[in-house]
């Protein structure tokens, strides 16, 4: 069995087809969607598409035409497959969730010989379903693909399309640029075809008339759609690498990879950028940087909750990855956060008691790491070596695995000036200094907790903020450096051969002017 996500689809099922693979089997919600594809590929190679369904039986598949209602034929599995070894033609049958019936041994027989057979003739079977789910003995039989979502060329193809609908009914129901155009377009990716049709529709319905606030309209449409998918959510942005104290030699990185994304980095021969784990102490900015990614780039932000990609009410978790992930091609170019990515897959003997099911759905992620066309940046962050499968931190999954360590003291200045600034205090009017002396070995949540508690005693006192309050916020904690010292020293060792600092250039271990 041959398993591959395809960008260029079109262009694969037809070599397929040409190739003579006899049955093919696509991963897709948008069953129209490919029916079109397939009727362009037939017509393209002379041939005719017939489709079946248990309900209407299979007929001559054409487009822009009503079916024939005529009584329907074919319509038992039996039936279908004797009637498509019957043919002399050359054609494609499309057989619309076929997959069930495989369930009856004598069904996946019949499709196992009849599929052998058609090697030798101009026929190829096509089998349609939302999921990947058929039997291990078909394995051999069977050339599975995933039809990705629209790309921005299909999406504008329909707007076209829609546009010149509006235009025929109503003068004037359409002011919209080229811009604009593309805005909508743009807004519409990660949507099937018949998601952004409907998404589009409603936009010209609002006031009667698509103008560039659509986009709004369009935007919104698809973040609900997007959540209601369970896994995957768009997360606002809300944090700017200015947020972020310290990690320097990463912020420095961050702007040397964001140039990758332009049209001429591709030109100049530059690879995208793939993405970066963030691994380290916990509190010290991973998932705050993470988060700050997306907004530095200016692209949209996906967050990708692992513990919901194994929620069985959404269906199977394999099943939910990949639609995560396919969304998430369908909105590049965009950054997909996965916080904790320990927690969520892995975990040392994890897939011994589930069945296998989180080995495979990490694998599913490995691979689509591996493979994936479309600029999609993983930003992964992890606090638990232990639980970190090998073959994530295997060359060539990230562009870079970083070191988040507790700040120095130069780096716990800017992480107090932020704090401070944040709730309306100017940084210059405390000792910074000093404060930094007095916090060593505190994360960056420590600093941000102190600021926020010597606030309330200031308060309460019905005063302004002072130094002093800073002070007797930071004596009263004891930070985790201290009480999970052994933990966070093995994670620093670990760390020294396999990743890089996230504050300094260099590998870790060699740092260069160590502050702190
Ligand atoms: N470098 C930093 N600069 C500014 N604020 C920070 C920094 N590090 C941590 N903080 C503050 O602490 C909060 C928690 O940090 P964050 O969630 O990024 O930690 P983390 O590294 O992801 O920890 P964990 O491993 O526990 O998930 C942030 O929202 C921020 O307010
Ligand atoms: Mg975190």
């Amino acid at each position: 069995m041959t398993r591959v996500a395809v960008q260029d689809f079109d262009r694969q099922v037809d070599l397929l087809i040409r190739a003579r693979y006899s049955a093919i089997y696509v991963v897709t919600f948008e069953e129209d969607r490919l029916a079109d594809m397939l009727y362009a590929i037939a017509k393209k190679q002379g041939k005719k598409l017939y489709v079946w369904s248990s309900h209407s039986g299979l007929l001559r598949y054409q487009k822009d035409k009503r079916q024939s209602e005529s009584e329907p034929q074919h319509c038992s599995p039996k039936e279908v497959l004797k009637e498509i070894h019957r043919r002399h033609d050359s054609a494609l049958f499309l057989l619309r969730d076929f997959n069930p019936y495989f369930e009856d041994p004598t069904i996946a027989r019949q499709f196992r010989d009849l599929a052998s057979e058609l090697k030798s003739t101009y026929k190829t079977l096509i089998i349609s379903a939302a999921t990947m789910d058929f039997p291990v003995a078909l394995e051999k039989d069977l050339t599975v693909l995933d039809l990705p979502l629209p790309t921005a060329a299909e999406l504008r193809e329909l707007l076209r399309s829609i546009c010149v609908e509006l235009d025929r009914s109503s003068q004037d129901s359409v002011r919209i640029n080229k811009n604009d155009m593309e805005a909508l377009v743009r807004a519409a990716q990660g949507l099937t075809l018949s998601e952004a049709e409907n998404a589009f529709a409603k936009a010209a319905v609002h006031e009667g008339v698509l103008t560039s606030k659509d986009v709004d309209i369009v935007q919104n449409e698809k973040q609900q759609i997007i959540r209601k998918s369970g896994m995957l959510e768009f997360h606002p942005p809300d944090t700017t690498l200015a947020d972020v104290g310290g990690l320097d030699s990463l912020k420095r990185w961050l702007a040397r990879r964001g140039k990758a994304w332009h049209p001429d980095a591709h030109q100049f021969g530059l690879p995208e950028p793939k993405g970066m784990l963030l691994l380290g102490v916990p509190g010290c900015g991973k998932s705050l940087t993470a988060r700050a990614v997306a907004q530095y780039w200016g692209v949209p932000l996906l967050h990708l909750d692992l513990g919901r990609v194994f929620t069985s009410m959404l269906g199977s978790s394999e099943e939910n990855m990949r639609r995560a992930l396919a969304i998430a091609e369908g909105i590049a170019p965009a950054v997909l956060w996965i916080d904790e990515i320990e927690k969520g897959i892995g975990g040392s003997g994890k897939g011994e008691h589930d069945g296998g099911t989180s080995s495979r759905v990490f694998g599913t992620l490995l691979t689509w790491m591996q493979e994936r066309k479309a600029p999609v940046f993983v930003c992964a962050t992890a606090n638990r070596i232990d639980d970190l499968p090998p073959e994530l931190l295997r060359r060539g999954r990230f562009d870079e695995i970083f070191f988040v360590d507790l700040p120095d003291s130069r780096s716990r200045e800017e992480i107090l000036s932020i704090h401070l600034s944040k709730r309306k205090r100017n940084p210059k009017n405390f000792n910074l200094t000093d404060l930094a002396e007095l916090s060593q070995n505190f994360s960056g949540a420590e600093l941000e907790h102190c600021v926020v508690e010597s606030l309330f005693a200031a308060f309460e006192e019905e005063r302004d903020l002072e130094d002093t309050d800073l002070a007797q916020a930071m004596a009263e904690v004891t930070p985790l450096a201290v009480t999970s010292a052994e933990d966070i020293t093995r994670l620093r060792n670990w760390a020294q051969k396999r990743t890089r600092s996230a504050d300094y250039p260099g590998p870790l271990g060699k740092k260069e002017n160590p502050r702190g």
